[in-house]
């Protein structure tokens, strides 16, 4: 916006009211799902901007299916509020949301043929023959299964199942696009080129979409935002690479990638800088902001690659820790080493410059890089 703008210009105001009103798709507010006692979803809050690609991530069983379910309007929430393009919709049935959805399963009819089920919503909109005929023509098309049309599902791959299942969504053109979990059944290769295509089809429209996961890759890679749950809450809400680089919780950390978690103290705060005492024997200082009080128990968070591994004896220096290779796993473009270090600590460390693969039971160094660590206050044990 410019900000160097005459305010008495109406159309600023206009600008102002654009930006500031229009932006969000879905605002969800406070969302509660209880079934008896137990609490599927506990006061859940985010939003979902214009075009935006948004994941909700998290284990098994933390309420992603029964968030999104509520916002297409099949499951009713017991508390909180939802907003789709500004309008409160927490109470109006799937039919009048015009929300999208492709499910958990494909949920395909199995005994109507892939032009079938495409038209299956847009005959229940009333809508003319012809524009249904275009419609199926149209979405096939852009999923790349023109030509299939006469086809049942069960003489279709799973991938092209999961195809169908999203043409039947996009004919609907809806204002938003809801995923539970698309590709959760196809094959890893099937998966990662239905990835692609995915994200591809999503830009290209410019599909404001909510994507449930429980794959990290499939959510770093996709989307614009995470929204990471645990236990019918939000732990975190990021762009991807802030959420890897700067987890604000053990729970985000050891989920989304490996984490090695080193427990320890703050020594004191200088000018600039932080010290740390962490196990096993290490004394580092770190210029990363540390805002937590000195003398407190901490966790420092350090990411596999952001160890370097020494076969020869470094000069001593503080942030060297000295260790012993028990586990090698060879990945190709990475060497992932499990090391032993003091009485019984394990860290986890990734190499991607590969000339050699170190035998269990190689003496080696790691040397930790202060700035890579991230501090968080300690939160009991791991
Ligand atoms: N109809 C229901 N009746 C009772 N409990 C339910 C019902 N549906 C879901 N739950 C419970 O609510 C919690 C959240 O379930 P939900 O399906 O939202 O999880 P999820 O994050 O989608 O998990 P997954 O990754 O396994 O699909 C779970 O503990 C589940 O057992
Ligand atoms: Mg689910």
């Amino acid at each position: 916006m410019n900000v160097s703008r005459d305010v008495s210009d109406p159309e600023y105001f206009l600008i102002l009211n654009v930006n500031g009103m229009n932006d969000n798709v879905i605002q969800v507010n406070s969302i509660v799902k209880r079934y008896g006692n137990t609490v599927a979803v506990n006061g859940v809050s985010f939003n979902v901007k214009q075009g935006e690609f948004v994941s909700l991530l998290g284990p098994s069983g933390c309420g992603k299916t029964t968030t999104l379910r509520m916002i297409a309007g099949f499951v009713e929430a017991s508390g909180g509020t939802i907003n789709v393009h500004g309008r409160d919709v927490t109470h109006l049935p799937p039919e009048k949301r015009n929300v999208g959805f492709v499910f958990q399963n494909y949920a395909l009819w199995p005994h109507m043929t892939v032009a079938e089920n495409v038209a299956f919503g847009l005959r229940l909109r009333k809508k003319n023959q012809a524009f249904i005929r275009q419609k199926i023509e149209d979405s096939l098309g852009v999923v790349g299964l023109a030509g299939y049309e006469s086809r049942l599902p069960r003489q279709l791959s799973g991938g092209q199942q999961q195809r169908v299942a999203l043409a039947r969504a996009l004919a609907l053109e809806p204002e938003l696009l809801l995923m539970d979990e698309p590709l959760s059944n196809l094959d890893r290769a099937l998966r990662v080129s239905m990835r692609r295509e995915l994200k591809e089809l999503q830009s290209k429209m410019k599909m404001t979409t909510l994507y449930v996961t429980h794959d990290q890759e499939e959510a770093l890679s996709m989307s614009n935002r995470v929204v990471i749950m645990n236990k019918g809450n939000i732990e975190q809400i990021a762009v991807p690479h802030e959420l890897y680089e700067s987890p604000n919780s053990a729970f985000v950390a050891d989920f989304v990638g490996i984490t090695n978690f080193l427990e320890g103290h703050i020594v004191a705060h200088g000018a600039g800088y932080s010290t740390l005492h962490l196990q096993p024997g290490l004394i580092i200082q770190t210029t990363m902001p540390v805002p937590i009080l000195a003398g407190r128990r901490i966790m420092a968070l350090l990411r596999p690659e952001k160890l370097t591994v020494i076969t020869h004896a470094p000069p001593a220096g503080d942030n060297i820790l000295q260790g012993r290779i028990i586990l090698s796993e060879y990945y190709g473009a990475v060497v992932r080493y499990s090391i032993l270090t003091g009485e019984n600590k394990i860290l986890r460390a990734e190499v991607h410059n590969i000339d050699k693969v170190y035998e269990n039971g190689t003496p080696v160094w790691m040397r930790i890089e202060p700035d890579s660590l991230r501090v968080i206050p300690f939160e009991g044990e791991h």
